[in-house]
C-alpha cells in the first residue's frame, strides 16, 4: 500500500478539523484509495493544543526545518492563515521537494505567482481548494470539470460572516452594528471583522476564482470592493417589500469588453437561486457557454467543511501523476492585453427622500431619462420624515457612470435627495 506522510502547519480550527478527519478516516482511505495517510509532523506553537488533539509528543516539530528535513513527510498542509510566516514556510516546504496543500486565500491570492514558480522548479504539487469557499468544491470544478467551457460569469456569496449578518439584519430588521456585536458573541464574526465586512476576504477569493475561470491573472487590486458596513436595515426592508434580498456578492464576468470583477452589496431578486442562500452558507453560481448555469452550495468555512477540502487535495495529490499549474502566465500583475471593465452595467436600487408634491416625480424621472436610464419600478411609500417621503426607484440595466451623474443631478435639485444607491441583479 502506498504510504503518504503529511505535516500540518497550524492546529487551529481548520488544522484541528483536518487532523481529526485524517485520523478518523485513515482506514476508509486505505480501503477505498489504497493509500495510507499518516500525520508525520505538526508545527504548532501551542503544544497543549496539539497534545489535546491526540498528536504524539515526538510528532510535534519545533521549527519548519524539522518538517522539511523529515523524509516521512510527502505533503505539507498549511493552515496558518496570513502572509507571514506562512509564505516562508510554504516556500521552504516546496524547496525541500514537498507538495503543498493550503487553505490560505490571502497568501495564494497575493503570491501564487511566486509559490507556483517554486513548485514547478521542484516538481511539486500546489493545491488550494480550501482557500475559496471552504467545503464547496468550486476550484476543482473550475480546474477540471468545467474546462470544456468558456466561463462567462461567476457570481458568488463567498463570505459566510457577511451573509450571516445580512440574513439577520433582514429577518430581525436590526441595525448592522447590533447584528455584528451578536455575531461576534456567537463566534460567527472575528473580534476585528474588517477582512470580512469590508469585502477583502471575498475579493481575495474572487481574484483566485476569476483567474482560474477566465484563464488570465486577475489581481485582487483590480477588483472593485465595497463592504457591508454602510448597509441600513431600512434599505433591506424596502428591498424585501419589492421582492429583493440583500447579499454581499462577488461578481466576475468575462465578455467582449474585457473582465469585470467586483465585490459589493447587491439586491438579488427573490427566485434567483442565490437569493435563498442564507445564514453562513455560501454558493457560487457559474455560467458557461456549454454547461449553461451551475450552482455549488454549502459550508464556506468551519473545521470539518474546510478540512474536507484539504483532505480532498491531499488524496488528489497522492493519487494523480503530475501536477496541474495555472493555464496562464502567472505573474503579479495582469497580462498587458487584459482589459478590465470599470464602467460596468447593472440594475440599481435607489432610495430618495422626496418632497411629496406635484411635479417631483416627473422632475426626478426626467433626470434619469436624460442619461438614458430606464425605470423598471417606481414606488413611493407613505412614511413621512421631516416632510419627505421615501421614493424607491429600480432601474433597468445601465452604466455605473450614468447612475453617478444622475445622482449628482438629483442631489442638486431642491425637491429630492438620494439617500442610498445599491446595485441589483
Ligand atoms: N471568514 C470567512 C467567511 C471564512 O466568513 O466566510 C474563511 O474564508
Amino acid at each position: 500500500m502506498k504510504k503518504v506522510g503529511v505535516a500540518i502547519l497550524g492546529l487551529g480550527v481548520v488544522g484541528g478539523g483536518t487532523y481529526k478527519i485524517l485520523k478518523e478516516h485513515r482506514d476508509f482511505y486505505r480501503a477505498n484509495h489504497g493509500i495510507d495517510i499518516t500525520v508525520e509532523g505538526v508545527l504548532e506553537i501551542n503544544r497543549e493544543r496539539a497534545l489535546a488533539l491526540g498528536v504524539e509528543e515526538e510528532k510535534i516539530a519545533s521549527n519548519i526545518a524539522e518538517i522539511c528535513s523529515n523524509p516521512e513527510v510527502d505533503i505539507v498542509i498549511e493552515v496558518m492563515g496570513g502572509v507571514e510566516p506562512a509564505k516562508t514556510f510554504v516556500l521552504s516546504a516546496l524547496n525541500a521537494g514537498k507538495s503543498v496543500v493550503t487553505s490560505n486565500k490571502e497568501l495564494y491570492c497575493k503570491y501564487s505567482h511566486v509559490l507556483e514558480k517554486v513548485a514547478k522548479k521542484n516538481n511539486c504539487g500546489l493545491f488550494y481548494e480550501a482557500s475559496c469557499v471552504g467545503g464547496v468544491p468550486v476550484i476543482r470544478a473550475l480546474l477540471d470539470n468545467l474546462q470544456g467551457n468558456k466561463i462567462t460569469s461567476l457570481i458568488g456569496i463567498i463570505n459566510g460572516t457577511t451573509n450571516y449578518i445580512l440574513t439577520k439584519m433582514s429577518s430581525a430588521g436590526a441595525a448592522y452594528k447590533d447584528v455584528l456585536k451578536e455575531a461576534q458573541k456567537l463566534g460567527y464574526a472575528e473580534a476585528d471583522p474588517t477582512a470580512d465586512v469590508e469585502g477583502y476576504d471575498a475579493s481575495y477569493k474572487l481574484s483566485i476564482l476569476s483567474s482560474i475561470a477566465f484563464h488570465t491573472k486577475v489581481p485582487y487590486t483590480e477588483i472593485y470592493r465595497e463592504g457591508i458596513t454602510e448597509v441600513s436595515a431600512e434599505d433591506i426592508s424596502y428591498g424585501n417589500r419589492l421582492g429583493y434580498t440583500l447579499k454581499l456578492l462577488a461578481i466576475g464576468k468575462c465578455g467582449g469588453n474585457g473582465i469585470e470583477v467586483r465585490v459589493h452589496p447587491a439586491f438579488v431578486k427573490k427566485g434567483h437561486p442565490l437569493a435563498g442562500v442564507n445564514d453562513s452558507y455560501n454558493a457560487v453560481y457559474i455560467s458557461g457557454d456549454s454547461v449553461e448555469d451551475v450552482m455549488l452550495y454549502g459550508r464556506g468555512a468551519g473545521a470539518l467543511p474546510t478540512g474536507s477540502a484539504i483532505v480532498g487535495d491531499v488524496i488528489y495529490c497522492a493519487t494523480h501523476n503530475g501536477f496541474n499549474y495555472s493555464t496562464f502566465e502567472n505573474s503579479e500583475t495582469a497580462a498587458p492585453s487584459t482589459k478590465f471593465v470599470k464602467n460596468f452595467e447593472s440594475s440599481y436600487y435607489l432610495r430618495l427622500a422626496a418632497a411629496d408634491k406635484a411635479g417631483v416625480l416627473s422632475k426626478v424621472t426626467a433626470i434619469f431619462s436624460k442619461y438614458g436610464i430606464s425605470m423598471a419600478e417606481v414606488k413611493q411609500y407613505t412614511e413621512v420624515n421631516n416632510g419627505e417621503v421615501p421614493l424607491i426607484l429600480i432601474t433597468h440595466t445601465t452604466y455605473e457612470n450614468n447612475i453617478k451623474k444622475a445622482v449628482t443631478d438629483v442631489n442638486s435639485t431642491n425637491v429630492a435627495k438620494v439617500v442610498s444607491v445599491i446595485r441589483a441583479i
